[in-house]
């Protein structure tokens, strides 16, 4: 199966933070297990700092981390110097696994960089409007659309009601991934 998608996943206030202090601002169990399903079988690209965060690779991905540090390494991760050495390998463990999907994962600096490449965004819109130091780039009508939405009350263990929206990067946008990957 060829790899189609560049997909940034990310969870994200009315206010467009998505963390503060290098943690997420937020508990949101549904999220977690969301995310985890998304992402299952697939390669994960992520910053050195989202990574540390998290403190461990992803089980079942393969768990890219983007780091300038040429010293920076870690069991059972792939270190990566650039966003195109991610991409890279990434291409390569997609194909392996036959998944159609890269996944981004974050953080603010590494989903910037990444939005003119992708062509999907899982976005989880937090109805909540929370103090923070990282944020997610501007969503631009006329390059995204909306294309699903599933509007969910909070469940046990989440701190908010929260919607999972789909965006899908329109066809006659410029921007294209290939300059890239
Ligand atoms: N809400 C969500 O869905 C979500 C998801 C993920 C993360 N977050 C939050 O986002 C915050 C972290 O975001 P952040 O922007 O501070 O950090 P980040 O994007 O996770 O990581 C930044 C680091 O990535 C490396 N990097 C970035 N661009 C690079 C490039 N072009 N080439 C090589 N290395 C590159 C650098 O590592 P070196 O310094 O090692 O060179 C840089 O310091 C945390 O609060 C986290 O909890 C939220």
């Amino acid at each position: 199966m060829p790899v189609s998608d560049i997909v940034l996943i990310a969870a994200v206030a009315e206010n467009g933070v998505i963390g503060r202090g290098n943690a997420l601002p937020w508990r949101l169990k549904s999220d977690m297990q969301r995310f985890r399903a998304l992402t299952m079988g697939k390669p994960v690209i992520m910053g050195r700092k989202t990574y540390l965060s998290i403190g461990k690779p992803l089980s079942g991905r393969t768990t890219i981390v983007v780091s300038r540090d040429r010293a920076f390494a870690a069991p059972g991760i792939v270190v990566a110097p650039s966003l195109e050495a991610a991409l890279a390998a990434a291409r390569g463990d997609a194909l392996r696994r036959n998944s159609d999907a890269i996944m981004v994962a974050g953080g603010a600096e590494i989903y910037a960089q990444a939005m003119p490449l992708a062509t999907q965004l899982a976005i989880t819109q937090v109805h909540k409007r929370v103090d923070g130091d990282a944020y997610f780039p501007a969503i631009d009508a006329t390059t995204w659309h909306e294309s699903a939405r599933d509007e969910r009350a909070a469940a046990a263990e989440d701190e908010a009601a929260f919607a999972w929206v789909a965006y899908q990067r329109r066809i006659n946008d410029k921007k294209e991934t290939s300059r890239v990957v």
